[in-house]
């Protein structure tokens, strides 16, 4: 996909993974929508920040309407909004599980669906899910994380599946850690780290394959 006048979403906007994706996207060129619930602080002509908590269907109903209103379709959708903590089962609030599985993973599933009928009316497209090593292999403490990324997988590949006959491309980028506000709240201290602007500049990379090749799963680690 050449990103140069596409209209991308993003979400989770504000920080760490989601802001650096957006900059990259509009260093190549894009139009760019982000959505968070705290303002995205990026001051570009191409960019356009819609205050959407995307635990709530309808604000992502209002954001999309907004975009759709603008731009009359969607190329490129980063479904990335997300957030963890690691804590044993019996610590764990019930109503913290479904907020972490309604951000994680049903967000991802509301988003999609969004931008799907436009991007199957243009016979192409790409959505980019972003989750996690901890997708891949259980974690101490992670049981409401790992659930909610394996989940991701899991969605990503049946979607992958689903919509590649239109044309349409799903991928799932699954970091290792990056240094973002991420940690500020998952009560673990990872040692080693890579830095939002590379894992920007990966998915970027994806994006901008040539749309005949179709990256399924992604897993970066630092090194
Ligand atoms: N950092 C890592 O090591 C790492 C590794 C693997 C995967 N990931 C995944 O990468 C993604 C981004 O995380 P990050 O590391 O960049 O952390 P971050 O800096 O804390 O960013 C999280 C983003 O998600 C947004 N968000 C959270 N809840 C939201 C809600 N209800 N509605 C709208 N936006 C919401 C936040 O915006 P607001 O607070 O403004 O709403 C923020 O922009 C997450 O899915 C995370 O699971 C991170």
């Amino acid at each position: 996909m050449n990103l140069a006048e596409t209209t991308a979403v993003v979400t989770g906007s504000s920080s760490g993974i989601g802001l650096a994706v957006c900059r990259a996207l509009l260093d190549a060129g894009a139009s760019v929508y982000g959505l968070s619930r705290r303002e995205t602080a990026l001051d570009h002509e191409r960019f356009r920040w819609l205050q959407t908590d995307v635990t709530i269907e309808t604000e992502i109903d209002r954001a999309f309407e907004a975009v759709f209103a603008e731009r009359g379709r969607v190329e490129l959708l980063v479904n990335n909004a997300g957030f963890g903590f690691f804590r044993d089962i019996e610590l764990i609030d019930p109503a913290e599980w479904r907020k972490l599985i309604d951000t994680n993973l049903t967000a991802m599933f509301l988003c999609s669906r969004k931008v799907v009928p436009s991007m199957k009316a243009a016979g192409c497209g790409m959505i980019v899910n972003v989750g996690s090593v901890a997708g891949k292999r259980g974690i101490k403490g992670g049981t409401a994380y790992c659930a909610s990324k394996f989940a991701v997988n899991g969605f990503s590949e049946s979607l992958m599946e689903e919509l590649r006959e239109f044309g349409i491309r799903v991928a799932c980028v699954n970091p290792g850690s990056v240094m973002t506000e991420f940690f500020d709240h998952a009560g673990i201290e990872p040692k080693k780290f890579m830095q939002p602007g590379d894992l920007a500049r990966l998915i970027v990379s994806l994006v901008e394959l040539p749309d005949t090749m179709l990256p399924g799963d992604v897993t970066v680690r630092p090194l």
